[in-house]
């Protein structure tokens, strides 16, 4: 075994010769990672983690009890419930400019087609990326959750959550192996995030980091991911994770609800402090700059440019739509905090559905790939069809072939219908 252990975390891309998405090409990126340098890279970090046995069994809550049986019953098998062989698909370049902002983005206009190729190989990469380092971790936590815990269906739904974490993990890595052929570092933003939950003695500040924001962001960008991505695979996959993802999101509330009611206000303020930083956080700083900064962007202005568009704005939509009343629900939208909220603009989703109520219809539906999610998901599609048509239309020629507009909208439409 070929270990370095490391206190900071490599900032190179990775790469994988020989991926679907990159067959025949050349492996020219410099910056990166390989197998040379070393097998396994450990960052450490230290927890002064607070664990607790539970000697009395006591089965005290079914609704967390049925999420953990649900949990085993759901079960599925990268390996065998994914057909991974199929090839990989066109990809259109110009959807993914107009739902980026980008289109008319001088420095993304100045890129030959090849370039341009190049630029939605390493986006794709970078967020595929960040599903995956955030599904790691999601099992780090859960792990430790299941130590933390104090009540007995708590510890065994934290450690059915850390096997769901663990094939999470394991489909996203083969994914970007095996697919896509690039690997980028975590975002510093998202790995700060990460840092806080794991390092923190309060368990369930970690449990309130990692159920309700960490599962929230997990769950905006895997249906906006669902809704965008062009591959069948990356769809399926999804499609299986959302399901678990689901899951965890219900049981976290769920048990914050009834746990949070027994802190004192001062500890109450700390958490709901805690939790909107992490807002602030996952609002404005989630966005590919490595990506930008790799094609010699200026990352600031570039950042800015993505935040404004479809993509982003729908992920963060999605993301407070799911955090608000999930945060208000387990009585962290104090008197004090509130106002904060309300400055950020996101207050409106207060009263949306939070995810304590469960659906155990919904829950407890059989896994099938082929069935349309979500209503998120339906209205993600039907917004994203209209953005790209309305962009396209205001071109006269395509920035990629130059042939008139009007002809390729025609010949869309024709291969739609
Ligand atoms: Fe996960
Ligand atoms: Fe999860």
């Amino acid at each position: 075994m070929n270990l370095q252990w490391t206190d900071e975390t490599p900032r190179k891309i990775q790469s994988f010769a020989g991926s679907d998405r990159r067959k025949g090409e050349p492996d020219d990126i410099d910056d990166k990672l390989t197998n040379e340098h070393v097998d396994q890279v450990a960052e450490i970090f230290s927890t002064p983690l607070t664990g607790a046995y539970n000697w009395d069994y006591t089965i005290q809550d079914n609704r967390i009890k049925k999420l953990y049986e649900l949990g085993k019953e759901l079960n599925w098998n990268a390996e065998m419930d994914i057909d991974w062989n199929r090839p990989w698909p066109e990809e259109d370049f110009e959807q993914g400019a107009a739902l980026m902002n980008l289109t008319d983005y001088p420095p993304y206009m100045a890129l030959t087609e090849e370039q341009k190729r190049e630029f939605w190989l390493h986006q794709n990469s970078w967020s595929l990326s960040q599903f995956l380092h955030g599904e790691q971790g999601a099992l780090l936590v859960a792990s430790q959750l299941t130590s933390c815990a104090p009540t007995f269906n708590a510890k065994l739904y934290a450690a059915s959550q850390t096997f769901d974490e663990a094939r999470h993990v394991e489909v996203f890595n083969k994914y970007i192996q095996q697919r896509i052929g690039l690997m980028y570092p975590i975002n510093t933003s998202l790995k700060s995030i990460l840092d806080k939950i794991l390092t923190d003695p309060r368990w369930d500040l970690k449990f309130i980091g990692m159920q309700i924001i960490i599962e929230g962001l997990a769950l905006s960008a895997f249906n906006t991911a669902r809704e965008t991505t062009p591959d069948e695979v990356l769809k399926d996959i999804i499609y299986l994770v959302v399901r678990d993802e689901a899951r965890h999101v219900t049981f976290g509330v769920n048990y914050l609800e009834e746990f949070v009611k027994t802190l004192s206000d001062e500890e109450k303020e700390e958490r709901a402090q805690f939790a909107y930083e992490a807002c602030v956080v996952s609002r404005e700083r989630l966005v590919a700059t490595d990506v930008f900064a790799h094609f010699g962007w200026d990352v600031e202005e570039a950042r800015q440019r993505v935040m404004e568009g479809f993509v982003m704005s729908t992920f963060r939509d999605l993301l407070f739509q799911r955090v608000i009343p999930n945060l208000k629900r387990i009585g962290l939208m104090t008197d004090k905090i509130r106002p904060k909220f309300e400055e950020l603009g996101i207050l409106d989703f207060e009263n949306l559905p939070d995810d304590g109520d469960i659906d155990w219809k919904a829950m407890e539906r059989p896994l099938d790939v082929t069935e349309e999610q979500s209503a998120e998901q339906a209205a993600i599609k039907e917004q994203m069809e209209k953005i790209v048509a309305e962009r396209l239309a205001q071109q006269e020629t395509c920035p990629i072939t130059g042939r008139p507009m009007a002809e390729v909208l025609a010949e869309k439409e024709a291969a739609s219908a």
